[in-house]
């Protein structure tokens, strides 16, 4: 509507025009200068364990099979193919040596390497381009506590680099088992009519949203069961510290002796570090496995860990992870992983896309009941992310209106408070109430993008 696209984030007031949730040719733009751009969440290693596994999955507007090849490495190649463009692989997964092409059967290996086409003597009369020419173009491929990101951009920033300070804190979240992570089932998948950008910055740690959004919370259940009375009132569990990224990425860190005393009644200035850790080992650790936290985490992470340990964050630009509590009706703590991706769909459409996680490690039964709760609270007739998935259809048709896409969305809670006294951890750190600077800040990345010179 002539609005420079330098002028969809306006800077000095921290506003965004909303017809960013909206418009078609901003979402063609991203395609390009987000996805296109950055590292994308694909899924987890534990999902391809064998050779010629794969899933199908979608970086951007691009579909692209993630498959393990023969050499054990895992590959992500563009789904479509060299001849005239049919998709290639038309399930969702499998296994297979060779993807073979439905329309007039070019084949291809896990990595993507052109395999050969039918009566190709007959048909190319030896003027076939080189086999290395064929085959399927190859996304740069990097795993983090076997969870697999991609990205377009071959000569971009390493994934290290792109998490940059985040990194420190992420580490205590995916590397912090010997074994690693391990995904329990196939993702849970639904699609929600709305703007990937409604779902993306909310993963960017906010928490303001849930004293309203999910209020019933502290309202029903086992969670006004636990302690201070039972009250609706979700504010106390908002203070604590939020890191911010110059690229996007956020953590929200709650204060576990707080936890403690809720969730368990001890009183957590009495606990030495350990103490604390067995009292609320982290989620879907078990009292086993926390030895190996300090054999893999700093002091400093450590310190973290027991005093404001990372709850939930995102990863920009479509990542949300949670790490969170769920008290149980018999009085004990169940710790739940979860990894989500907003994947876009066009301009007013996103897939949902749900792991859940559980340390390889961990015994059985306490996978399955991780994989129930977490089915039973944030799966696609799960009871907390549809609160959300009400909200963003909303938004995203309030940025159509004729009115309404002028409108601004306006951060104005961005206080820079500072990170309290003697925080060991790097990044923009902010402590206190929750607030909109983690958002704000994933805007500005995006914004970064949008406008970068080719
Ligand atoms: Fe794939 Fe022709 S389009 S073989």
């Amino acid at each position: 509507d002539g609005t420079p696209l330098s002028d969809l984030v306006r800077v000095p007031t921290r506003e965004v025009q909303m017809r960013a949730l909206s418009d078609p040719e901003i979402y063609q733009l991203e395609m390009d200068r987000v996805f296109g751009k950055t590292w994308l969440l694909l899924g987890h290693e534990s999902e391809v364990p064998n050779s010629g596994d794969f899933v199908v999955r979608d970086m951007g507007s691009d579909s692209v099979i993630v498959a393990r090849a023969k050499d054990g490495n895992i590959h992500v190649s563009l789904n479509v193919c060299p001849h005239r463009g049919m998709r290639i692989s038309t399930v969702d997964a499998g296994n297979t040596q060779i993807h073979k092409c439905i329309y007039h059967g070019w084949a291809f290996k896990p990595s993507g390497e052109f395999i050969g086409a039918p009566v190709e003597k007959e048909c190319m009369h030896g003027k076939m381009m080189p086999k290395e020419d064929l085959g399927l173009p190859q996304a740069r491929v990097t795993l983090y506590g076997g969870i697999i990101f991609a990205t377009w951009d071959l000569e971009g920033p390493s994934f290290e680099e792109f998490l940059g300070d985040a990194k420190w804190y992420f580490d205590t979240l995916f590397e912090r088992s010997d074994k690693g992570l391990e995904v329990l089932g196939p993702p849970q998948r639904f699609i929600v009519r709305a703007n990937w950008k409604a779902a993306g910055e909310q993963s960017a740690a906010d928490g303001y949203h849930t004293l309203t959004l999910h209020r019933w919370l502290g309202e029903v259940g086992n969670y006004s069961k636990s302690g201070e009375g039972g009250s609706a009132d979700l504010s106390p569990e908002m203070y604590g510290v939020e890191v911010s990224s110059p690229h996007g990425h956020a953590l929200r860190c709650i204060d576990l002796g707080r936890k403690i005393r809720k969730l368990t009644g001890l009183d957590p200035s009495e606990l030495t570090v350990d103490q604390k850790l067995e009292a609320l080992p982290p989620p879907g650790m078990t009292h086993e496995m926390l030895p190996q936290l300090r054999k893999r985490l700093s002091e400093e992470q450590l310190e973290v860990m027991v005093s404001m340990p990372p709850q939930v964050g995102g990863i920009f630009p479509n990542v949300l992870f949670a790490f969170v509590y769920i008290p149980q009706a018999d009085g004990s703590v169940l710790g739940l992983t979860l990894l989500h991706a907003y994947v876009p769909k066009g301009p007013d459409q996103l897939e949902f896309v749900n792991w859940v996680l559980a340390e390889k490690d961990a015994p059985q039964e306490l996978k399955d009941r991780m994989l129930m709760q977490s089915i039973q609270l944030f799966g696609t007739s799960g009871m907390v992310e549809q609160d959300d998935s009400d909200t963003w259809p909303h938004m995203t048709l309030a940025a159509k209106g004729a009115r309404g896409r002028r409108s601004t969305l306006k951060y104005q809670a961005v206080y820079e408070t500072g990170a309290p006294a003697g925080w060991p951890g790097p990044g923009i750190v902010n402590e206190g109430f929750t607030k909109d600077d983690t958002q704000w800040h994933w805007w500005l990345y995006w914004n970064e993008l949008m406008n970068a010179k080719a």
